[in-house]
């Protein structure tokens, strides 16, 4: 198959990518690696990587009109400065659009998208959550473009699934806590933890529908989660233990930011039928294939699309 991967050289999408090119698919990616890394990407003969802007209409439309792809994957996306409305609106919103319009000038038959729960809000009114839960995107800029990304991808006309994720965890993975955690702790900076709970996914149990998706199984909106959630300390210490890490006092317990949902379990139910899928991955293994990436690779940046994260105080790591 030939696939066109956006943000390919971020979390998700090299993931996919080795996935494919290790079956022998032809995959294109394009990344501008506000987010993306160059080493997550290992050059490889049929895997073409262009430094560029999806909001570059014209580039995308040369790039998707050129290559021909079977599917498209768009997985580019703008979330690090929750005040950077701009830059999520092009990519987002704009560069989605622009995904949308070269499928259709290239006859591409499929687009997988992927949705962030925050489209349900930060106060959902049912978990686990359902797919006929209303949305509610109106707490964030990165929640309101890319609900608007998923709307220009549904009235395209081109077969398309949205996977609606819970938190994606692993190696190469530098946004939301784990990172967060990894990179203080070893710097021996003090860490809290909120009071929340998270559905946490693993790369690879996640790829393993994605790829499903990409073969042509499902058409509409799908949740990729367990349906069941962790709270964020338990997360803390499966860190602390792959760390070896003791500390000398608990770590503080901190009450949530008011744009942070206190859990977002969303029901897979749908998507366990239909992808034939559910996951695997015990926390445990999946927190220590994520720090033995981070001690391998390192992590020059985090990145969350969270406001008013206040500086932690508290926790020594000894
Ligand atoms: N990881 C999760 O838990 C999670 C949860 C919900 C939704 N998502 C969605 O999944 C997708 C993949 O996320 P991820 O976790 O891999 O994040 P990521 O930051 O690792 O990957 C996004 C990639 O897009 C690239 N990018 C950003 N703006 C771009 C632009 N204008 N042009 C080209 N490339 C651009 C970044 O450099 C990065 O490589 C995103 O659409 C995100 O909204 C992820």
């Amino acid at each position: 198959m030939k696939v066109f991967i956006t943000g390919g050289s971020g979390f998700v999408g090299s993931h996919l990518a080795d996935r494919l090119l290790a079956r022998g698919d032809d995959v294109l990616v394009i990344d501008n690696y506000a987010t993306g890394r160059k080493d997550n990407l290992t050059p490889r003969e049929q895997l073409k990587v262009v430094e560029g802007d999806i909001a570059n209409t014209s580039l995308v439309n040369d790039l998707v009109t050129e290559f021909k792809p079977d599917v498209i994957v768009h997985a580019a996306a703008s979330y690090k400065d929750p005040e950077a409305w701009q830059e999520d609106i092009n990519t987002n919103v704009l560069g989605t659009a622009n995904v949308v319009r070269a499928a259709q000038n290239s006859q591409c038959k499929r687009i997988i998208y992927f949705q962030t729960a925050l489209c349900y809000g930060v106060n959902p009114t049912e978990q686990p959550i359902t797919l006929d839960l209303p949305l509610d995107p109106a707490n964030s800029s990165y929640a309101i473009s890319k609900t608007a990304g998923e709307d220009f991808i549904k009235i395209s006309n081109i077969e398309f699934v949205s996977f609606r994720l819970a938190n994606a965890y692993g190696p190469r993975n530098i946004s939301g806590p784990l990172p967060t955690f990894y990179h203080r702790l070893t710097q021996n900076k003090p860490c809290f933890v909120m009071d929340t709970r998270r559905d946490f996914i693993y790369i690879d149990d996640m790829i393993n529908c994605v790829e499903k998706a990409v073969d042509g199984v499902g058409a509409g909106i799908f949740h990729i989660s367990s349906g069941s959630d962790y709270s964020i300390k338990e997360l803390f210490d499966a860190t602390l233990a792959a760390l070896d890490i003791q500390l000398e006092k608990d770590v503080e317990v901190r009450p949530r930011n008011p744009d942070d949902a206190f859990t977002i379990l969303l029901d897979p139910s749908k998507t366990n039928s239909t992808f034939d899928w559910k996951i695997s991955t015990p926390l445990k293994d999946g927190v220590a294939n994520a720090i033995n990436y981070y001690k391998e690779f390192g992590i020059e940046q985090t990145f969350t699309h969270l406001k008013n994260v206040i500086e932690p105080d508290v926790a020594k790591a000894s």
